[in-house]
């Protein structure tokens, strides 16, 4: 039976891509989160549309190295890991971040130094046996530092310079490293800005693109792909021009 090891199992994007795998085929999950009961919720629900599935839970700190090795341990002490889903993050409020030091600390502790971390720790497994997948959900966000959102960005631009890193050590191994760069998606992480407009992806069609990216081991996904275009655009915008733009 596959293994999947989610982490931060119950963000909305990891749940529609454990639904997906679910219904594909039965499957051992791992499913890694901060909350039993909550990890638990999602459990049922994948049970529910897939019974021969199998399911274990683990909670963990996010945010301590020995806690990130330990659970990283027990998900694959168990068996071989085919897949493992880096999902979780948190989006904080800019100003306040600006303000308060640990509100900065902590969105770069949860939304770069974490990933990274069971990053390095899930990527140590797959080596030791020469296989296995590995999704990390990065962001738009970390493609340029902007005034509205840069402790969120900066941490996503961490993440998608790790899993490059990793990416260069594994080529040529049986390890494949993919890094998903989703535009605003419709997900709890985004509730207060959907109520103020603007376009949002579904997170079930962000999650098909995580899953496909996954399946074709592609190093880097933008979902929807727009997304690569968009950023190219403002990647490529010159300084003086960028910094009258309120973005
Ligand atoms: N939604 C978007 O527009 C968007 C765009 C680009 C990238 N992303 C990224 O996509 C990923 C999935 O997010 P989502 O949109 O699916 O959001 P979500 O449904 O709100 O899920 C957020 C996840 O992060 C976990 N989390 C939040 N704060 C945490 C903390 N301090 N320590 C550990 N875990 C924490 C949550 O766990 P609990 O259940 O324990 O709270 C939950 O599993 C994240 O990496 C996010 O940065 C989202």
């Amino acid at each position: 039976m596959k293994h999947i090891v989610i982490v931060g199992a119950t963000s909305a994007m990891a749940h529609e891509c454990a639904r997906i795998w679910a219904e594909e085929e039965a499957t051992h999950f791992t499913l890694i989160g901060r909350s039993a009961e909550r990890l638990q919720r999602v459990a049922d629900d994948l049970k529910a549309r897939s019974p021969g599935s199998e399911f274990a839970t683990l909670t963990t700190d996010f945010l301590k190295p020995e806690a990130i090795q330990t659970a990283v341990d027990a998900a694959a002490g168990t068996r071989r890991i085919d897949i493992a889903l880096i999902a979780h993050g948190w989006l904080p409020d800019q100003r306040v971040c600006q303000s308060d030091l640990n509100a900065c600390s902590d969105s770069l502790a949860v939304n770069g130094l974490s990933p990274a971390l069971f990053a390095e720790a899930l990527v140590g497994k797959m080596e030791e046996v020469n296989y296995g997948s590995l999704a990390i959900i990065g962001s738009v966000a970390g493609d340029r530092g902007r005034k509205s959102n840069y402790s969120y960005g900066a941490a996503k631009g961490l993440v998608e310079r790790y899993a490059q890193g990793l990416q260069h050590r594994v080529s040529g191994t049986g390890v494949s490293i993919t890094l998903i760069k989703p535009g605003p998606t419709k997900t709890p992480m985004t509730r207060h800005l959907q109520v103020r407009g603007g376009s949002f992806a579904r997170a079930d069609s962000v999650a098909r693109i995580i899953v496909h990216a996954v399946k074709v081991k592609k190093n880097i996904t933008y979902a929807p792909p727009k997304w690569w275009l968009i950023m190219f655009v403002i990647r490529h915008i010159p300084h003086f021009v960028f910094k009258r733009m309120q973005i």
